[in-house]
């Protein structure tokens, strides 16, 4: 690469120069990031894309209408200087600049293009604090030249070269796919495009390319990616956007393990390349019921252990009013050891109620083992024999603290005898997974098991394939409705979708208590989900059950997916695929709080882009053109 990027404006960069460069005549261009005035010297930190450098003006080297012209410099200001690069005098290194050692010692000074006085500052003194939100994101331009978010920028370009390269090396092509396009269900609502040719037709923005990849492997394209663009009308949050960029791949003739092979190897190479850490590879593997009994979650944190335990049979006979009423019930008590929890203070225990109430539990109970025996909420239900099998269990040691719910779980555990582990919660009752998971997460923050060093990267694998709509009564895709059952879970769904048409409420309800598995599977790092994928259904019969599963009868098969059912008759390869959420990707590289961070025009969590005003109103003749009327405003 080019570094220096000379021009006719300049000779070099500024944030390349080192003591190496002394005695160098140079001619520089860039903005005004501070202005220090000493007496009769002037301080300048020149700063560019590639850094900065400091531009000294003194009447020993510099004109005296250079050194005047200095002074009257106000941050922003775009100047060219020429001059000598020469080591900083008197020991004035600056570490902490990778310029540090030497200086420019101006010989002259052009005002390019004036700033006017700036909304929002670019230099920051190290405690200051940044402007609100909403006014950077109305200035991005000018937050944008803060040197944070030049970085994040550039290491996310550095993230992108990375996947490139790596994919290209693996055999992938990129291929680009429709932005105006007919909707894909991956579960959020569409972004709609009225067409104007058409009257009252809409175009939809794509949610993701999935339809579009898998045709390309009907088309015989065999390994296809892309870094690209999906739009999803949904609730933001600090990890979510409404258009937000996916590193999609797909591949034919493969299982799911050639492709988290490559998912893998590609993270593998952009945490090598850009932050220097080798991962031990294969990553981890995990199913999703072993995910959810272990760690209470489908995208659990390992990077610390706090393992789940199903204590329902040791304490169930107990004389204690919550346990006693399990009996009998498919409820359950399930809890985890915190190693050293017995230290935490009462009010920091009695805040546990909270952190299980904001999950959407009713609360957790706690049990303290010291060398004197048990203390806490149940300790009077663990005398004897109960005590003996309760430690059995969960490996209490003195010191330790014993957290746990009392209530319905969405899925069986390893620590409950056979008869008793089905998967029985109910989705009338709130299932109680999410509300250890946020303990889990809770305790090992407050115990300080997590290693800031640790990189838990795994793969969850064979998640659900259908998930309950308690409001419409019917299946819903848990992935997505192309992805392919598990091999030993395509005959319930055979049998039960075999009269040719929709299934009643009560077979779907059946299909769904049966807790059929997929080939989907998704990338965790840290807790948070990454990437999801899955083996696709490639066979029309096969993906037709699926649609009538899911309520959706014949003919509205044909017209949403007909092309669909029709390519996979003309000879269609096995295939299966992925998508890493790429601004997460580049969040966590940066080490960055929120997604906006790393992406250079971001939405406000309103959905709003508050620069250039979007989205606005439009004139009434313009929404003619597009056969669109609007309600009178009093009824909107
Ligand atoms: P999915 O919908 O799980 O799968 O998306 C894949 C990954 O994209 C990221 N992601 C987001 N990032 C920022 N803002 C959002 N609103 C957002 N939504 C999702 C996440 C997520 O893991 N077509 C399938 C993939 C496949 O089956 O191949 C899909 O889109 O990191």
């Amino acid at each position: 690469m080019n570094e220096a990027m000379p021009t006719r404006y300049r000779s070099t960069v500024a944030g390349i120069l080192r003591g190496t460069d002394i005695g160098r005549e140079v001619r520089l261009v860039g903005w005004v990031h501070r202005r220090r005035d000493l007496g009769g010297l002037v301080f300048i930190d020149l700063r560019d894309r590639s850094g900065m450098v400091q531009v000294s003006f003194d009447p020993e080297w510099s004109p005296p209408e250079v050194v005047k012209a200095a002074r009257g410099l106000g941050p922003e200001d775009v100047i060219q200087v020429t001059g000598t690069v020469a080591v900083r005098p008197g020991g004035n290194v600056n570490t902490d600049l990778p310029t540090g050692e030497i200086e420019i010692r101006s010989v002259s000074l052009e005002i390019i293009s004036a700033a006017e006085a700036l909304p929002i500052p670019v230099y920051r003194t190290p405690d200051e604090e940044l402007p609100a939100e909403d006014l950077r994101l109305r200035y991005r331009y000018l937050d944008l030249r803060r040197p944070e978010l030049q970085r994040n920028l550039m290491i996310r370009n550095r993230a992108a070269r990375s996947v490139r390269d790596y994919l290209a090396d693996e055999g992938f092509i990129e291929i680009e796919t429709p932005m105006l396009t007919r909707r894909t269900p991956e579960g959020a609502r569409d972004y709609l495009v009225p067409s104007r040719v058409h009257p009252g037709e809409f175009y939809a923005l794509p949610q993701s390319p999935q339809l579009y990849k898998q045709l390309l492997m009907v088309s015989g394209f065999d390994r296809y990616f892309q870094i690209t663009r999906c739009l999803r009308d949904e609730d933001l949050r600090a990890d979510r956007q409404p258009e937000f960029t996916q590193i999609d791949a797909e591949m034919a003739f493969v299982d799911e393990e050639d492709v988290m092979r490559v998912g893998e190897g590609m993270v593998a190479a952009l945490w090598h390349d850009v932050l220097g850490v080798d991962l031990p590879l294969p990553m981890r593997r995990i199913t999703y019921s072993d995910a959810m009994a272990r760690y209470a979650s489908d995208k659990p944190d390992l990077r610390y252990d706090l393992e789940i335990r199903d204590v329902t049979d040791v304490l169930q006979g107990a004389e204690f009013r919550i346990f006693e009423a399990t009996r009998g019930t498919p409820q359950r008590i399930r809890g985890m050891r915190i190693p050293g929890g017995a230290a935490l203070s009462r009010r920091e225990l009695d805040g546990l109620q909270d952190v299980a109430k904001r999950a959407g539990g009713a609360g957790a109970l706690w049990v303290k083992r010291t060398e004197e025996g048990f203390s806490g909420q149940f300790a009077k239900a663990l005398d004897g024999q109960t005590a003996e099998a309760f430690v059995g269990r969960t490996g209490l040691e003195p010191g330790d603290l014993f957290v746990a719910v009392v209530g319905p779980f969405r899925t069986s555990h390893p620590d409950l005898p056979v008869e008793h582990s089905g998967a029985e919660g109910t989705t009338e009752e709130p299932n109680l997974e999410p509300v250890l998971d946020e303990l889990r997460r809770h305790l090992a923050a407050r115990m300080d098991l997590i290693d800031p060093d640790a990189h838990a990267w795994l793969w969850v694998t064979e998640f659900p394939l259908f998930d309950w709509d308690a409001d419409a009564e019917r299946l819903v895709a848990a992935h997505h409705p192309f992805t392919m059952p598990h091999p030993d879970d395509i005959a319930a769904i055979m049998a039960a979708t075999d009269n040719g048409g929709t299934i009643s409420t009560t077979d779907a309800r059946r299909l769904y208590e049966q807790g059929l598995r997929s080939r989907a599977y998704d990338a965790v790092y840290n807790g948070s989900e990454m990437a999801s994928g899955s083996v696709r259904i490639h066979e029309s019969s096969l993906q037709q059950r699926i649609f009538h599963a899911l309520g959706m009868a014949d003919d509205e098969v044909a017209s949403k997916f007909g092309f669909l059912l029709e390519a996979f008759r003309f000879g269609a390869p096995p295939h299966a695929g992925f998508a890493f959420g790429f601004d997460r990707l580049a969040m966590l590289l940066v080490g960055a709080p929120s997604l906006r961070d790393v992406i250079a025009f971001p939405k406000t969590t309103a959905a709003r882009a508050l620069f250039e005003g979007a989205p606005s109103p439009i004139a009434e003749a313009e929404l003619r053109d597009l056969h669109i009327r609007l309600p009178e405003p009093d009824s909107m």
